[in-house]
């Protein structure tokens, strides 16, 4: 009679611990829902016991030394006798060794940490933590239960839903505006709150994790952590089909020996980081979003994307995505899991960039903070949430395992206490109005005239600001893509990168009636200045270059063409 709660009642594990005749070993009951209970009881025994596939359901070549190793130094069976599978005598003592565990279950700590994906599958491509987040994924899948619990007909449609039922509570996700970080980070506390429910219920996760389980996040922003973390890319998780997986992202990303790296200009910091302002008035370029009310990129009236909404935001959203993925499309995205790893690793960012002494600073405008969003309430119903509550001074759920600043943010520009004015608005002294066409798979140049640019510089009108903007995007068929912006001008024999151009979100601003939403500003104050630091520019024109980022992997796919509105440079 078996005593833990993990393994009493299995009636396998009850019959061998009965003294048999059954066994489990690599070749009986090898997947018998039993393997997995007896897996856990060795970590309980040896947190180190299967370090690389963990419980995974599966008695194979690695539970077999553990269980040898087991009965040897546990059991004390001398080396010559130890036949590897489990017989009685191991199961009584995992049940002894479990029922202990289970009698020490470690208080809940009050801020769970978000882990480093890359730094849990270093230790183990199967970490508990992110095996728990598969298991809990795979009981959202099941779309059954209250809302709350339902993973294709709430947490996806929650984030885009065509067309919009109207019920207030889907179709919501907030884009090119102030509001897409709080509202995320709501949207992100509720997810793992219920995430944390079916794991601490969860009897396949080790003790210790289903108490301090918080979401982990993908830092793409490394050499060593610039592809898929391994587990999304496993089509099988212990025999079976692995919830974490997609078939349909981009070409390779899924490639277990040779997945698709992420580029470095497309994870950078180095455009997020130097903003030194939370928000500003479209089309002024801003850390968080420009002043708007609701936003969700259907309604009209061109914006601008906060810088870390566009790089790395929008530029992985597509990487991942590719031309036919659920990460390319608003109303999908959510829907493949490695969106909340994405999300989770964009909020972390935001608290980098607020932790940096002299840059980030916290909105304290009214309208942002008093703003608030609903989302379906645990007892039906919605439930309101005011950004205030997400937002420094109110405290936050959990902490992040590292809140260093990227190495990508490179040195600090000497915009540092750049005061911008909110009342002067930056003047347009050059413009392209004639619609560029962008194609994918092709780069694309243009000249820009600014004859004023000297004159303006002179008068030291404004902020002395050289903004770049690229506005009003449209497409009938929206290719899945970033483009890369690059100043072609002065002597380098390379061009310059500006930023980046990811196409996130197209689709959806097209559904508008008005204007086309999508844009993009970039400070380009520095560039111009060490332009004409050289002496070999000549300032009255300012030659650009577009360019698709990447790889286009197969000319089947995301070859479209887009048209932009208009290209102009702005001073002040
Ligand atoms: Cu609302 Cu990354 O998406």
């Amino acid at each position: 009679m078996l005593v833990s709660n993990l393994l009493s009642g299995d009636p396998l594990l009850e019959a061998i611990a009965d003294g048999g005749p059954t066994r489990i070993s690599a070749t009986i009951n090898q997947t018998d829902p039993a393997v997995a209970k007896i897996q856990l009881a060795l970590l309980d025994w040896d947190p180190n016991a299967l370090p690389r596939f963990g419980s995974d359901g599966a008695y194979g070549g690695e539970t077999s030394v553990a269980v040898h190793r087991f009965k040897r130094d546990e059991l004390l069976v001398p080396e010559g006798q130890i036949i590897d599978d489990v017989g009685p005598r191991t199961v009584r003592r995992l049940d002894e060794i479990r029922s202990v565990a289970e009698s020490q279950i470690p208080p809940r700590p009050p801020h769970p940490i978000r882990r480093d994906a890359w730094n849990l599958s270093a230790i183990n491509v199967c970490h508990p933590i992110l095996t728990a987040y598969a298991r809990a994924v795979g009981v959202l899948k099941l779309n059954g239960g209250p809302d709350p619990r339902l993973w294709w007909s709430h947490h996806t449609q929650v984030h885009g839903m065509t067309p919009d039922p109207g019920d207030g509570l889907r179709n919501q996700c907030q884009h090119f505006s102030w509001f897409f970080l709080p509202w995320h980070r709501i949207y992100l506390d509720r997810f793992q709150a219920i995430c944390q429910e079916i794991v601490a219920a969860d009897e396949l996760t080790p003790i210790n994790v289903r108490q301090s389980w918080a979401l982990p996040y993908w830092d793409y922003d490394r050499s060593d952590s610039n592809t898929l973390p391994p587990i999304f890319r496993m089509s099988q998780l212990g025999g079976k089909p692995n919830p974490l997986f997609d078939e349909e992202r981009a070409p390779r990303i899924n490639n277990l020996d040779n997945p698709k790296v992420l580029l470095a200009t497309e994870t950078t910091a180095r455009g997020w980081f130097a903003r030194t302002q939370f928000s500003a008035p479209s089309p002024q370029p801003s850390f968080g979003g420009p002043v708007t009310g609701f936003h969700h990129l259907n309604e009209s009236g061109a914006v601008v994307a906060g810088s870390l909404e566009g790089t790395p935001h929008g530029t992985v959203h597509v990487a991942v995505g590719g031309a036919t993925g659920k990460m390319s499309d608003f109303d999908q995205a959510a829907g493949d899991p490695i969106f909340w790893l994405h999300h989770a690793n964009i909020d972390r960012l935001w608290e980098v960039w607020l932790a940096s002494a002299g840059l980030g600073a916290g909105e304290t405008n009214r309208d942002f903070l008093n703003r608030e969003f609903a989302f379906a309430g645990v007892g039906g119903g919605a439930q309101n949430i005011a950004v205030s509550t997400v937002v420094d001074p109110s405290p936050r759920p959990h902490t992040y395992e590292d809140l260093s600043i990227p190495a990508s943010a490179g040195v600090l520009p000497r915009q540092e206490g750049l005061v911008v004015s909110e009342h002067v608005s930056p003047q347009r002294i050059g413009a392209v109005d004639q619609p560029l066409v962008l194609t994918n798979g092709v780069a694309q140049a243009v000249e820009v005239a600014i004859p004023d640019l000297e004159v303006a510089r002179v008068s030291g009108q404004g902020s002395g600001r050289v903004l770049l903007s690229v506005e009003h995007f449209t497409a009938e068929n929206p290719p899945s893509t970033t483009f890369g912006v690059y100043i072609a001008s002065g002597p380098e024999p390379e061009d310059i990168w500006v930023g980046n151009l990811p196409l996130f979100g197209l689709a959806e601003s097209m559904r508008a009636d008005g204007e086309h939403g999508l844009s993009f500003t970039f400070d380009i104050t520095d560039t111009v200045q060490s332009l004409l630091a050289t002496g070999e520019w000549d300032p009255a024109s300012l030659a650009l270059r577009f360019a698709p980022v990447g790889e286009i992997e197969d000319d089947s796919v995301g070859v479209g063409e887009v048209e932009v509105g208009s290209v102009s440079i702005l001073f002040g």
